[in-house]
Protein backbone atom coordinates (compact mmCIF):
# COMPACT_ATOMS: atom_id res chain seq x y z
CA UNK A 1 0.00 0.00 0.00
CA UNK A 2 2.65 2.24 1.13
CA UNK A 3 4.30 1.52 -2.13
CA UNK A 4 1.16 2.32 -4.63
CA UNK A 5 0.45 5.76 -2.94
CA UNK A 6 3.92 7.10 -3.03
CA UNK A 7 3.96 6.12 -6.64
CA UNK A 8 0.44 7.82 -7.00
CA UNK A 9 1.96 11.06 -5.15
CA UNK A 10 5.28 11.03 -7.28
CA UNK A 11 2.69 10.27 -10.58
CA UNK A 12 0.49 13.48 -9.55
CA UNK A 13 3.67 15.30 -9.03
CA UNK A 14 5.11 14.55 -12.21
CA UNK A 15 1.95 15.87 -13.20
CA UNK A 16 1.58 18.90 -11.73
CA UNK A 17 5.11 19.38 -12.81
CA UNK A 18 4.67 19.06 -16.16
CA UNK A 19 1.25 21.16 -16.26
CA UNK A 20 3.70 24.06 -15.08
CA UNK A 21 6.69 23.33 -17.29
CA UNK A 22 4.59 23.46 -20.26
CA UNK A 23 3.16 26.83 -19.06
CA UNK A 24 5.77 28.03 -18.71
CA UNK A 25 7.40 27.20 -21.81
CA UNK A 26 4.16 28.89 -23.36
CA UNK A 27 4.46 32.32 -21.85
CA UNK A 28 8.02 31.89 -22.55
CA UNK A 29 7.34 31.59 -26.09
CA UNK A 30 3.99 34.25 -26.44
CA UNK A 31 6.44 36.96 -24.48
CA UNK A 32 8.98 36.29 -27.57
CA UNK A 33 6.44 36.48 -30.21
CA UNK A 34 6.01 40.03 -31.00
CA UNK A 35 2.14 39.58 -31.70
CA UNK A 36 2.14 39.11 -27.56
CA UNK A 37 3.80 42.33 -26.40
CA UNK A 38 2.81 44.85 -28.67
CA UNK A 39 -0.77 44.58 -31.04
CA UNK A 40 -2.56 44.42 -27.80
CA UNK A 41 -2.84 48.61 -27.47
CA UNK A 42 -2.50 48.72 -31.27
CA UNK A 43 -6.04 46.58 -32.12
CA UNK A 44 -7.53 48.47 -29.22
CA UNK A 45 -9.52 51.91 -29.28
CA UNK A 46 -8.61 53.55 -26.25
CA UNK A 47 -10.55 56.55 -24.56
CA UNK A 48 -8.41 59.44 -24.62
CA UNK A 49 -5.67 58.07 -27.36
CA UNK A 50 -6.11 58.87 -30.92
CA UNK A 51 -4.16 55.97 -33.40
CA UNK A 52 -2.68 57.72 -36.51
CA UNK A 53 -1.62 55.47 -39.37
CA UNK A 54 0.86 57.35 -41.16
CA UNK A 55 1.07 55.42 -44.51
CA UNK A 56 5.07 56.08 -45.93
CA UNK A 57 6.06 57.21 -42.62
CA UNK A 58 9.99 56.24 -43.14
CA UNK A 59 9.61 58.94 -45.64
CA UNK A 60 10.75 62.57 -45.91
CA UNK A 61 7.42 64.07 -44.85
CA UNK A 62 5.79 61.25 -43.20
CA UNK A 63 8.78 60.35 -40.99
CA UNK A 64 8.52 64.45 -39.84
CA UNK A 65 4.81 63.93 -39.17
CA UNK A 66 4.63 60.97 -37.38
CA UNK A 67 8.07 62.73 -35.33
CA UNK A 68 5.49 65.37 -34.45
CA UNK A 69 2.54 63.12 -33.83
CA UNK A 70 4.69 61.13 -31.21
CA UNK A 71 5.24 64.42 -29.33
CA UNK A 72 1.89 65.71 -29.51
CA UNK A 73 0.86 61.74 -27.86
CA UNK A 74 -0.73 60.53 -30.68
CA UNK A 75 -0.15 56.53 -31.02
CA UNK A 76 1.12 55.98 -34.64
CA UNK A 77 1.45 52.88 -36.70
CA UNK A 78 3.96 53.48 -39.65
CA UNK A 79 3.37 51.42 -42.83
CA UNK A 80 5.71 51.94 -45.31
CA UNK A 81 7.54 48.82 -47.76
CA UNK A 82 10.95 51.01 -47.37
CA UNK A 83 11.03 51.21 -51.49
CA UNK A 84 12.18 54.98 -51.24
CA UNK A 85 12.28 55.53 -47.79
CA UNK A 86 14.43 54.63 -44.44
CA UNK A 87 14.48 52.07 -41.99
CA UNK A 88 17.09 54.67 -40.35
CA UNK A 89 14.04 57.13 -39.77
CA UNK A 90 11.97 54.60 -38.27
CA UNK A 91 14.72 53.47 -35.99
CA UNK A 92 15.28 57.24 -34.40
CA UNK A 93 11.39 57.14 -34.24
CA UNK A 94 11.59 53.72 -31.97
CA UNK A 95 14.54 55.50 -30.18
CA UNK A 96 13.01 58.62 -29.06
CA UNK A 97 9.25 57.16 -27.88
CA UNK A 98 10.08 52.85 -26.94
CA UNK A 99 7.12 52.82 -24.46
CA UNK A 100 4.63 50.09 -25.52
CA UNK A 101 1.63 51.44 -27.02
CA UNK A 102 3.35 54.30 -28.99
CA UNK A 103 5.09 53.15 -32.40
CA UNK A 104 4.48 50.40 -34.33
CA UNK A 105 6.56 50.02 -37.78
CA UNK A 106 4.55 47.64 -40.21
CA UNK A 107 6.42 46.93 -43.10
CA UNK A 108 4.25 45.96 -46.12
CA UNK A 109 3.59 47.33 -49.84
CA UNK A 110 -0.16 49.44 -50.33
CA UNK A 111 -0.33 48.00 -53.64
CA UNK A 112 -0.93 45.04 -51.96
CA UNK A 113 -4.86 44.84 -51.06
CA UNK A 114 -4.58 41.48 -49.30
CA UNK A 115 -2.04 42.97 -46.44
CA UNK A 116 -3.51 46.24 -46.22
CA UNK A 117 -6.78 44.67 -45.17
CA UNK A 118 -4.75 42.23 -42.93
CA UNK A 119 -3.40 45.36 -41.05
CA UNK A 120 -6.77 47.74 -40.98
CA UNK A 121 -8.42 44.41 -39.48
CA UNK A 122 -5.76 44.10 -36.55
CA UNK A 123 -5.39 47.19 -35.46
CA UNK A 124 -7.63 49.78 -34.33
CA UNK A 125 -6.82 53.30 -36.53
CA UNK A 126 -8.69 56.82 -35.27
CA UNK A 127 -7.55 58.16 -38.67
CA UNK A 128 -4.73 57.93 -42.11
CA UNK A 129 -2.55 60.31 -42.77
CA UNK A 130 -1.44 59.33 -46.39
CA UNK A 131 1.78 59.92 -47.62
CA UNK A 132 3.24 57.26 -49.20
CA UNK A 133 3.58 57.16 -52.79
CA UNK A 134 6.19 58.14 -55.71
CA UNK A 135 6.80 61.97 -55.84
CA UNK A 136 9.28 63.03 -58.77
CA UNK A 137 7.58 64.58 -61.81
CA UNK A 138 10.90 64.05 -64.04
CA UNK A 139 10.60 60.16 -63.50
CA UNK A 140 6.51 60.46 -64.00
CA UNK A 141 7.08 61.30 -67.62
CA UNK A 142 8.89 58.40 -68.04
CA UNK A 143 6.61 55.81 -66.08
CA UNK A 144 3.74 56.91 -65.68
CA UNK A 145 2.61 53.61 -64.71
CA UNK A 146 4.76 53.49 -61.93
CA UNK A 147 3.09 56.49 -60.77
CA UNK A 148 -0.63 55.50 -61.65
CA UNK A 149 -0.06 52.34 -59.77
CA UNK A 150 1.78 53.68 -56.92
CA UNK A 151 -0.23 57.19 -56.22
CA UNK A 152 -3.39 56.37 -57.49
CA UNK A 153 -4.14 52.62 -57.19
CA UNK A 154 -3.11 52.77 -53.83
CA UNK A 155 -5.25 55.65 -52.80
CA UNK A 156 -8.25 53.58 -53.93
CA UNK A 157 -6.96 50.27 -51.65
CA UNK A 158 -6.74 52.58 -48.86
CA UNK A 159 -9.93 54.28 -48.81
CA UNK A 160 -11.52 50.36 -49.59
CA UNK A 161 -9.65 49.31 -46.62
CA UNK A 162 -10.92 52.76 -44.40
CA UNK A 163 -14.53 52.22 -45.59
CA UNK A 164 -14.90 48.42 -44.86
CA UNK A 165 -12.76 49.04 -41.56
CA UNK A 166 -14.62 52.03 -40.39
CA UNK A 167 -11.87 54.38 -40.27
CA UNK A 168 -13.07 57.63 -40.52
CA UNK A 169 -10.58 60.59 -41.44
CA UNK A 170 -8.51 61.13 -43.93
CA UNK A 171 -5.85 63.81 -44.27
CA UNK A 172 -4.42 63.36 -47.66
CA UNK A 173 -1.23 64.68 -49.19
CA UNK A 174 -1.28 66.68 -52.48
CA UNK A 175 0.00 69.01 -54.70
CA UNK A 176 0.19 72.24 -56.46
CA UNK A 177 1.38 69.67 -59.31
CA UNK A 178 -2.62 69.64 -59.74
CA UNK A 179 -3.12 73.00 -60.88
CA UNK A 180 -1.08 72.52 -63.80
CA UNK A 181 -0.07 75.83 -65.08
CA UNK A 182 -2.43 78.77 -63.62
CA UNK A 183 -2.45 81.71 -65.38
CA UNK A 184 -3.54 83.71 -62.54
CA UNK A 185 -1.06 83.61 -59.46
CA UNK A 186 -1.56 83.26 -56.58
CA UNK A 187 -2.88 79.84 -56.55
CA UNK A 188 -6.03 79.52 -54.99
CA UNK A 189 -8.02 76.65 -54.11
CA UNK A 190 -10.48 77.61 -56.53
CA UNK A 191 -7.48 78.26 -59.10
CA UNK A 192 -8.63 75.60 -61.44
CA UNK A 193 -7.28 71.55 -61.74
CA UNK A 194 -5.48 71.15 -64.79
CA UNK A 195 -2.37 68.92 -64.50
CA UNK A 196 0.40 68.51 -66.80
CA UNK A 197 2.48 65.67 -66.19
CA UNK A 198 1.54 61.91 -64.77
CA UNK A 199 2.21 62.77 -61.07
CA UNK A 200 0.04 65.96 -61.25
CA UNK A 201 -2.80 64.04 -62.62
CA UNK A 202 -2.53 61.15 -60.89
CA UNK A 203 -2.35 63.01 -57.43
CA UNK A 204 -5.88 64.71 -59.31
CA UNK A 205 -7.45 61.52 -59.35
CA UNK A 206 -6.63 60.18 -56.19
CA UNK A 207 -7.95 63.81 -55.36
CA UNK A 208 -10.88 62.92 -57.27
CA UNK A 209 -12.01 59.35 -55.92
CA UNK A 210 -11.95 60.99 -52.53
CA UNK A 211 -13.82 63.76 -53.44
CA UNK A 212 -16.61 61.15 -55.52
CA UNK A 213 -16.48 58.45 -52.20
CA UNK A 214 -16.78 61.40 -49.30
CA UNK A 215 -19.97 62.11 -50.77
CA UNK A 216 -21.70 58.76 -50.03
CA UNK A 217 -20.04 58.35 -47.13
CA UNK A 218 -19.81 60.33 -43.31
CA UNK A 219 -15.60 59.85 -43.73
CA UNK A 220 -13.90 63.19 -42.81
CA UNK A 221 -11.76 64.24 -45.41
CA UNK A 222 -9.04 66.87 -45.53
CA UNK A 223 -6.98 67.17 -48.59
CA UNK A 224 -3.50 69.56 -48.45
CA UNK A 225 -2.49 70.63 -51.64
CA UNK A 226 2.18 71.40 -50.73
CA UNK A 227 3.93 73.96 -52.39
CA UNK A 228 7.83 73.16 -52.60
CA UNK A 229 8.73 71.53 -49.45
CA UNK A 230 12.56 72.05 -48.17
CA UNK A 231 14.16 71.96 -44.54
CA UNK A 232 14.05 69.54 -41.69
CA UNK A 233 13.73 68.73 -38.01
CA UNK A 234 15.48 71.57 -36.40
CA UNK A 235 16.67 69.92 -33.54
CA UNK A 236 17.95 67.71 -36.01
CA UNK A 237 16.92 64.19 -35.62
CA UNK A 238 16.09 63.39 -38.57
CA UNK A 239 16.54 64.80 -42.44
CA UNK A 240 15.99 64.17 -46.03
CA UNK A 241 18.08 61.03 -47.38
CA UNK A 242 16.31 60.46 -50.60
CA UNK A 243 17.97 56.69 -52.69
CA UNK A 244 20.97 58.06 -54.17
CA UNK A 245 19.88 56.94 -57.54
CA UNK A 246 16.98 59.49 -57.41
CA UNK A 247 19.63 62.36 -57.16
CA UNK A 248 19.56 63.23 -60.64
CA UNK A 249 15.65 63.27 -59.91
CA UNK A 250 15.78 65.04 -57.60
CA UNK A 251 14.69 68.53 -55.89
CA UNK A 252 15.60 71.85 -55.80
CA UNK A 253 17.38 71.54 -51.88
CA UNK A 254 18.61 68.14 -52.45
CA UNK A 255 21.00 69.62 -55.52
CA UNK A 256 22.30 72.49 -53.24
CA UNK A 257 23.37 69.98 -50.86
CA UNK A 258 24.80 68.10 -52.85
CA UNK A 259 26.42 70.91 -54.55
CA UNK A 260 28.05 71.96 -51.55
CA UNK A 261 28.97 68.59 -50.53
CA UNK A 262 31.14 68.30 -53.92
CA UNK A 263 28.87 64.84 -54.81
CA UNK A 264 28.16 67.28 -57.96
CA UNK A 265 30.30 69.58 -59.48
CA UNK A 266 27.62 72.49 -59.18
CA UNK A 267 23.82 73.84 -60.01
CA UNK A 268 22.65 74.02 -62.78
CA UNK A 269 19.73 76.90 -63.34
CA UNK A 270 18.16 76.05 -66.44
CA UNK A 271 16.23 79.20 -67.85
CA UNK A 272 17.47 83.14 -67.03
CA UNK A 273 14.71 84.47 -69.50
CA UNK A 274 11.59 83.97 -67.93
CA UNK A 275 9.12 86.74 -67.09
CA UNK A 276 10.06 87.18 -63.12
CA UNK A 277 11.81 90.01 -61.58
CA UNK A 278 15.47 88.56 -61.99
CA UNK A 279 14.74 86.09 -65.13
CA UNK A 280 14.65 82.33 -63.41
CA UNK A 281 11.40 80.89 -61.82
CA UNK A 282 9.89 81.61 -59.15
CA UNK A 283 8.49 79.17 -55.98
CA UNK A 284 6.26 78.92 -52.92
CA UNK A 285 9.14 77.28 -50.79
CA UNK A 286 7.28 75.53 -47.58
CA UNK A 287 9.44 74.12 -44.27
CA UNK A 288 8.68 70.54 -43.05
CA UNK A 289 7.88 71.82 -40.15
CA UNK A 290 5.11 74.06 -40.56
CA UNK A 291 3.96 71.78 -43.25
CA UNK A 292 3.58 69.01 -40.31
CA UNK A 293 1.60 71.64 -38.07
CA UNK A 294 -0.90 71.99 -40.69
CA UNK A 295 -1.51 68.42 -40.98
CA UNK A 296 -1.68 68.26 -37.21
CA UNK A 297 -4.23 71.58 -36.99
CA UNK A 298 -5.78 69.79 -40.18
CA UNK A 299 -7.08 66.56 -38.16
CA UNK A 300 -7.90 68.54 -35.39
CA UNK A 301 -10.46 70.21 -37.48
CA UNK A 302 -11.50 67.40 -39.49
CA UNK A 303 -15.71 66.80 -39.48
CA UNK A 304 -17.54 64.11 -40.54
CA UNK A 305 -19.24 64.44 -44.00
CA UNK A 306 -16.64 67.76 -44.89
CA UNK A 307 -14.23 67.83 -46.81
CA UNK A 308 -11.53 70.34 -46.44
CA UNK A 309 -9.26 71.63 -49.07
CA UNK A 310 -6.37 73.16 -48.72
CA UNK A 311 -3.12 75.11 -49.97
CA UNK A 312 -0.06 74.64 -47.98
CA UNK A 313 2.81 77.30 -48.72
CA UNK A 314 3.89 80.57 -47.75
CA UNK A 315 2.28 82.50 -50.00
CA UNK A 316 5.27 84.16 -51.34
CA UNK A 317 7.50 83.62 -54.00
CA UNK A 318 11.30 83.14 -54.52
CA UNK A 319 13.57 82.79 -57.08
CA UNK A 320 16.06 80.24 -58.02
CA UNK A 321 18.46 82.75 -57.69
CA UNK A 322 17.61 83.82 -54.18
CA UNK A 323 17.35 80.38 -53.36
CA UNK A 324 21.18 79.79 -54.74
CA UNK A 325 22.32 82.76 -52.89
CA UNK A 326 20.26 81.83 -49.48
CA UNK A 327 22.22 78.10 -50.22
CA UNK A 328 25.45 79.48 -50.85
CA UNK A 329 25.07 81.46 -47.40
CA UNK A 330 23.31 78.43 -45.24
CA UNK A 331 26.42 75.99 -46.26
CA UNK A 332 29.19 78.48 -46.30
CA UNK A 333 30.09 77.22 -50.20
CA UNK A 334 30.91 79.26 -52.81
CA UNK A 335 28.89 76.75 -55.29
CA UNK A 336 29.21 76.96 -58.44
CA UNK A 337 26.56 78.25 -60.62
CA UNK A 338 26.16 77.25 -64.18
CA UNK A 339 23.59 78.89 -66.08
CA UNK A 340 21.58 77.07 -69.12
CA UNK A 341 18.61 77.67 -71.26
CA UNK A 342 15.02 76.39 -70.12
CA UNK A 343 13.64 73.15 -68.86
CA UNK A 344 10.89 72.07 -71.09
CA UNK A 345 7.63 71.45 -68.73
CA UNK A 346 8.62 74.53 -66.45
CA UNK A 347 6.56 77.31 -66.04
CA UNK A 348 7.45 80.29 -65.16
CA UNK A 349 5.95 81.69 -61.34
CA UNK A 350 4.06 79.41 -58.85
CA UNK A 351 2.88 80.32 -55.54
CA UNK A 352 -0.27 79.97 -52.96
CA UNK A 353 -2.62 81.97 -51.58
CA UNK A 354 -1.93 80.53 -47.72
CA UNK A 355 -5.79 82.49 -47.12
CA UNK A 356 -8.12 79.85 -46.68
CA UNK A 357 -5.98 77.39 -44.44
CA UNK A 358 -4.99 80.54 -42.14
CA UNK A 359 -9.29 81.35 -41.97
CA UNK A 360 -10.30 77.87 -41.43
CA UNK A 361 -7.67 75.90 -39.28
CA UNK A 362 -5.71 79.21 -38.33
CA UNK A 363 -2.18 77.75 -39.27
CA UNK A 364 0.71 79.92 -40.95
CA UNK A 365 4.08 79.14 -42.19
CA UNK A 366 6.48 80.51 -39.18
CA UNK A 367 9.61 79.17 -40.72
CA UNK A 368 9.43 81.56 -43.98
CA UNK A 369 13.40 82.39 -44.17
CA UNK A 370 14.73 79.79 -46.41
CA UNK A 371 18.43 80.44 -45.18
CA UNK A 372 17.78 79.11 -42.26
CA UNK A 373 15.51 76.09 -43.29
CA UNK A 374 18.46 75.35 -45.66
CA UNK A 375 21.01 75.99 -42.57
CA UNK A 376 18.95 73.17 -40.39
CA UNK A 377 18.94 71.10 -43.16
CA UNK A 378 22.40 71.63 -44.06
CA UNK A 379 23.74 70.61 -40.76
CA UNK A 380 21.94 66.93 -40.89
CA UNK A 381 23.25 66.18 -44.25
CA UNK A 382 26.70 67.79 -43.10
CA UNK A 383 26.38 64.86 -40.37
CA UNK A 384 24.65 62.38 -42.27
CA UNK A 385 26.88 61.86 -45.82
CA UNK A 386 25.38 58.64 -45.87
CA UNK A 387 21.79 59.56 -45.07
CA UNK A 388 20.76 57.03 -42.78
CA UNK A 389 23.16 54.73 -43.02
CA UNK A 390 26.52 54.21 -42.03
CA UNK A 391 27.88 57.86 -41.12
N1 LIG B 1 8.50 66.64 -51.19
C1 LIG B 1 7.71 67.54 -51.76
O1 LIG B 1 8.15 68.64 -52.13
C2 LIG B 1 6.23 67.25 -51.96
C3 LIG B 1 5.42 68.25 -52.53
C4 LIG B 1 4.06 68.00 -52.69
C5 LIG B 1 3.52 66.79 -52.28
N2 LIG B 1 4.32 65.81 -51.76
C6 LIG B 1 3.71 64.55 -51.36
O2 LIG B 1 4.07 64.24 -50.03
C7 LIG B 1 4.12 62.82 -49.85
C8 LIG B 1 5.43 62.43 -49.21
O3 LIG B 1 6.50 62.83 -50.04
P1 LIG B 1 8.03 62.72 -49.61
O4 LIG B 1 8.73 63.87 -50.21
O5 LIG B 1 8.12 62.51 -48.14
O6 LIG B 1 8.47 61.39 -50.40
P2 LIG B 1 9.36 60.14 -49.93
O7 LIG B 1 9.71 59.38 -51.15
O8 LIG B 1 10.46 60.58 -49.04
O9 LIG B 1 8.33 59.28 -49.06
C9 LIG B 1 7.35 58.44 -49.62
C10 LIG B 1 7.32 57.15 -48.79
O10 LIG B 1 6.29 56.30 -49.29
C11 LIG B 1 6.78 54.96 -49.33
N3 LIG B 1 6.06 54.20 -50.35
C12 LIG B 1 6.00 54.45 -51.69
N4 LIG B 1 5.25 53.54 -52.32
C13 LIG B 1 4.82 52.67 -51.36
C14 LIG B 1 4.02 51.50 -51.37
N5 LIG B 1 3.52 51.05 -52.53
N6 LIG B 1 3.78 50.88 -50.22
C15 LIG B 1 4.29 51.34 -49.06
N7 LIG B 1 5.06 52.44 -48.97
C16 LIG B 1 5.32 53.09 -50.11
C17 LIG B 1 8.25 55.10 -49.65
O11 LIG B 1 8.99 53.96 -49.24
C18 LIG B 1 8.63 56.36 -48.88
O12 LIG B 1 9.07 56.05 -47.58
C19 LIG B 1 3.88 62.22 -51.22
O13 LIG B 1 2.54 61.82 -51.31
C20 LIG B 1 4.18 63.36 -52.17
O14 LIG B 1 3.48 63.24 -53.38
C21 LIG B 1 5.67 66.03 -51.59
C1 LIG C 1 7.57 47.81 -52.68
O1 LIG C 1 6.39 47.73 -53.44
C2 LIG C 1 6.57 47.59 -54.84
C3 LIG C 1 5.23 47.59 -55.49
O2 LIG C 1 4.59 48.79 -55.30
C4 LIG C 1 7.36 46.32 -55.13
O3 LIG C 1 7.57 46.22 -56.51
C5 LIG C 1 8.67 46.36 -54.39
O4 LIG C 1 9.36 45.15 -54.56
C6 LIG C 1 8.44 46.60 -52.91
N1 LIG C 1 9.73 46.78 -52.25
C7 LIG C 1 10.02 46.25 -51.08
C8 LIG C 1 11.39 46.50 -50.55
O5 LIG C 1 9.22 45.57 -50.44
C1 LIG D 1 5.22 51.19 -58.29
O1 LIG D 1 4.48 50.46 -59.24
C2 LIG D 1 5.21 49.69 -60.13
C3 LIG D 1 4.21 48.93 -60.95
O2 LIG D 1 3.62 49.78 -61.89
C4 LIG D 1 6.20 48.79 -59.42
O3 LIG D 1 6.99 48.08 -60.34
C5 LIG D 1 7.07 49.61 -58.49
O4 LIG D 1 7.99 48.81 -57.80
C6 LIG D 1 6.17 50.34 -57.53
N1 LIG D 1 6.87 51.02 -56.44
C7 LIG D 1 7.69 52.06 -56.57
C8 LIG D 1 8.24 52.61 -55.30
O5 LIG D 1 7.97 52.56 -57.62
C1 LIG E 1 -4.31 80.84 -33.53
O1 LIG E 1 -2.94 80.52 -33.43
C2 LIG E 1 -2.21 81.44 -32.64
C3 LIG E 1 -0.73 81.10 -32.78
O2 LIG E 1 -0.48 79.73 -32.59
C4 LIG E 1 -2.71 81.35 -31.22
O3 LIG E 1 -1.99 82.25 -30.39
C5 LIG E 1 -4.20 81.72 -31.20
O4 LIG E 1 -4.71 81.57 -29.92
C6 LIG E 1 -4.99 80.83 -32.17
N1 LIG E 1 -6.35 81.32 -32.30
C7 LIG E 1 -7.40 80.53 -32.17
C8 LIG E 1 -8.73 81.18 -32.41
O5 LIG E 1 -7.32 79.35 -31.89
Amino acid sequence: MDYVDSKRKSNICGKILFAAGITTLCIIFLKQSPDFSTPSQFSRQQAGVTHVLVTGGAGYIGSHAALRLLKDSYRVTIVDNLSRGNLGAVKVLQELFPEPGRLQFIHADLGDAKAVNKIFAENAFDAVMHFAAVAYVGESTLDPLRYYHNITSNTLVVIKAMASHGVKTLIYSSTCATYGEPEKMPITEGTPQAPINPYGKAKKMSEDIILDFSKTSEMAVMILRYFNVIGSDPEGRLGEAPRPELREQGRISGACFDAALGVIPGLKIRGTDYNTADGTCVRDYIDVTDLVDAHVKALAHAKPSKVGIYNVGTGKGRSVKEFVEACKKATGVEIKVEYLSRRPGDYAEVYSDPSKIKLELNWTARYTDIQESLQIAWRWQKSHRNGYGSP
